[in-house]
């Protein structure tokens, strides 16, 4: 079942997706030579809590950490520990928040220092390929609408997107229906209704979209070691442009 939010659901949305966006600008902001993922995720931490919101990811599924930090080849859910960021590195930082019986859930890919031309590039393609494919997130569309746009864009790029995971439906629990994959053919998938609320979430790879998944059962890898990058917005859907709820002054 795809839920429909109400205005006084989106109300609700809106402010749990505000803390979730502030709680990654503050972590982009830490991201530097020396400091560790575990500090990045303890100021996470503090700040949502600072805020009247519990962390979403915090035991979701026994995960150990508020943040998922996931450095240069590490695609999605690095766990924060005593790992001290380096200069050239490219840091993945994904959140959620909790607030009021809601979720928000975003994600971006900062630089530490000064990165490689060809690292800043995926970083910027795969920010963008959100934007190439939330031009198709509105009522009447399909879900697939987003995921072939996205795909598309990245491949056009030279790089690759992860089949293994996917965005999803966000709102009273961390993922509802429906999946949102980043790739496949247009007009398919569930058709996008005013008032849904989902998280689209390209995982970008520089070579293969294979992946590997480490013994500690969350770590997810490139399966050639090359780098990958990941992007995410909580966003509304309307009968025009999306609203993008994962908003802060910063981002
Ligand atoms: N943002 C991730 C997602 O969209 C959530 C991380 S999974 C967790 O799926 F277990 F770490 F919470
Ligand atoms: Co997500």
């Amino acid at each position: 079942m795809i839920s429909i939010k109400t205005q006084r659901e989106l109300d609700v949305m809106r402010q749990a997706c505000k803390i979730t966006a502030a709680a990654r600008a503050l972590a982009g902001k830490m991201v530097r030579p020396g400091v560790t993922t575990g500090q990045i995720d303890k100021a996470v931490h503090d700040f949502i809590v600072s805020q009247g919101a519990k962390p979403s990811f915090l035991h979701y599924q026994g995960y150990p950490a508020s943040a998922c930090i996931s450095v240069n080849e590490v695609i999605i859910h690095g766990i924060p520990g005593n790992r001290e960021l380096k200069e050239g590195d490219i840091v993945s930082v994904d959140v959620g928040a909790y607030y009021k019986g809601f979720h928000g859930d975003c994600a971006a890919t900062f630089a530490c220092g000064r990165i490689s031309d060809e690292a800043q590039r995926l970083i910027d393609v795969t920010k963008q390929s959100f934007f190439e494919g939330i031009k198709f997130a509105r009522q009447g569309n399909r879900v697939s609408d987003i995921s072939h746009a996205v795909q598309t864009y990245v491949e056009a790029n030279g790089f690759s997107v992860v089949r293994a995971f996917v965005g999803h439906g966000v709102g009273e629990h961390l993922h509802e229906e429906p999946s949102v994959p980043n790739y496949g053919a247009p007009g398919k998938g569930p058709r996008l209704v005013k008032n849904m609320t989902i998280a689209v979430e390209p995982m970008v790879n520089m070579g293969t979209y294979d992946v590997r998944v480490l013994k500690d059962g969350w770590t997810t890898v490139t399966a050639d070691g090359k780098l990958a990058a990941h992007y995410e917005n909580s966003i509304l859907i309307t009968d025009g442009e999306p609203e993008i709820l994962t908003v802060s002054e910063e981002l």
